[in-house]
């Protein structure tokens, strides 16, 4: 009784939060279109066909007529029925995968859980033709022309990132490109694919020793154990998305810059870019080879000047 009214009242405050915090954004922010988003999406350099993985934020963007949905069909519209949509649908209970892993009985259930990932994630979750894949901790959601195959593996894939998963199979997609509409070089997914594909040979020691089997259940209900191995908290810590990381964030924002890889833009009021991801996959082992990591200390950064050949 008493869990259900606090349950109520909880409820109740995130909705209140969330009502002024678009009263905020609509009173001081720029208002942006679905039409005025997709028309800078192509200006960008987002063409139909292309193949997207979409880290965002949401409020950077401005104040967005129709909200997190209207980005949603923004995006369909620069990619048309050619192209595809990756977005995080991450459901990380506790917050990390450590977390999740040491949760007695959790079950990731796609029906039940939504995503942790922001806004548009869940927005994209929730709107229509969206395939999920199966994963306790990095579920991704996906619509178009490559859906299906990018999440139907997931929960059978040895590593989160690696052999048979969403980014593994995204590398191989034809224009498949990272896009950050809003953010920074911190929050993006795609680095930890190198990692898993490089595994021992990985120039730093990422993960725990011991793999976890985390039980999930797939949209028709059956059960699986999908093997999962927690990172290295020690590692997480000075990581490139970490707040403390800001070198790291500057040094591959100018690398990629430098590298001719990273191309930058405004959609709506975002500061955006986007990232070819074979380049961005071909980059990333050429400076793992020079011990530059997502991971590297200040020492690391300064013994490999940006732009080195
Ligand atoms: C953390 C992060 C999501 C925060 O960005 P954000 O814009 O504050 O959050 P969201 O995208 O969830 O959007 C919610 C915000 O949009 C605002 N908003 C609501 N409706 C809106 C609208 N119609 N137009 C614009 N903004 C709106 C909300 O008020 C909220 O802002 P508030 O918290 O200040 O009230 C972002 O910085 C980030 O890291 N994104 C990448 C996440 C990711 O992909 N992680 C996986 C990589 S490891």
């Amino acid at each position: 009784m008493l869990d259900g009214a606090r349950r109520a009242a909880r409820a109740a405050l995130q909705a209140w939060r969330r009502a002024a915090g678009v009263r905020h954004v609509r009173q001081s922010r720029p208002h942006v279109t679905r039409a005025a988003l997709a028309a800078d999406l192509a200006r960008l350099g987002i063409a139909p066909g292309d193949t997207l993985f979409v880290h965002s934020s949401l409020k950077s963007l401005g104040y967005v007529e129709g909200g997190a949905l209207a980005v949603v069909h923004a995006l369909q519209d620069a990619v048309g029925p050619q192209g595809a949509l990756l977005l995080p649908a991450y459901y990380l209970p506790g917050g990390t995968v450590r977390a999740a892993c040491a949760m007695q009985d959790y079950v990731f259930d796609p029906r039940r859980h939504g995503t942790h990932m922001g806004r548009l994630p869940e927005a994209f979750l929730a709107s229509a033709g969206v395939r999920r894949s199966i994963h306790p901790t990095h579920s991704v959601s996906a619509w178009g022309r490559h859906a299906d195959a990018l999440t139907e593996a997931h929960h059978r894939a040895p590593s989160i990132f690696g052999v048979d998963s969403p980014w593994q199979r995204f590398i191989g997609c034809e224009q498949a490109k990272v896009l950050g509409l809003g953010i920074s070089m911190g929050p993006v997914t795609f680095y930890h694919a190198l990692e898993d594909a490089m595994g021992e040979a990985f120039p730093v020691p990422v993960w725990e020793d011991k793999t976890e089997l985390l039980a999930c259940l797939d949209h028709a209900g059956r059960r699986w154990e999908v093997p999962v191995r927690p990172f290295d908290p020690a590692v997480a810590q000075r990581r490139i998305d970490h707040p403390g990381r800001g070198d790291l964030r500057d040094y591959f924002h100018r690398e990629f810059d430098a590298a001719g890889l990273r191309i930058n833009g405004q959609v709506g009021d975002a500061a955006s870019w986007w990232i070819p991801a074979q380049g961005f996959y071909d980059h990333l082992r050429r400076l793992a080879a020079d011990n530059v990591t997502i991971y590297a200390s200040a020492e690391e950064l300064a013994a490999r000047p940006i732009g080195r050949a």
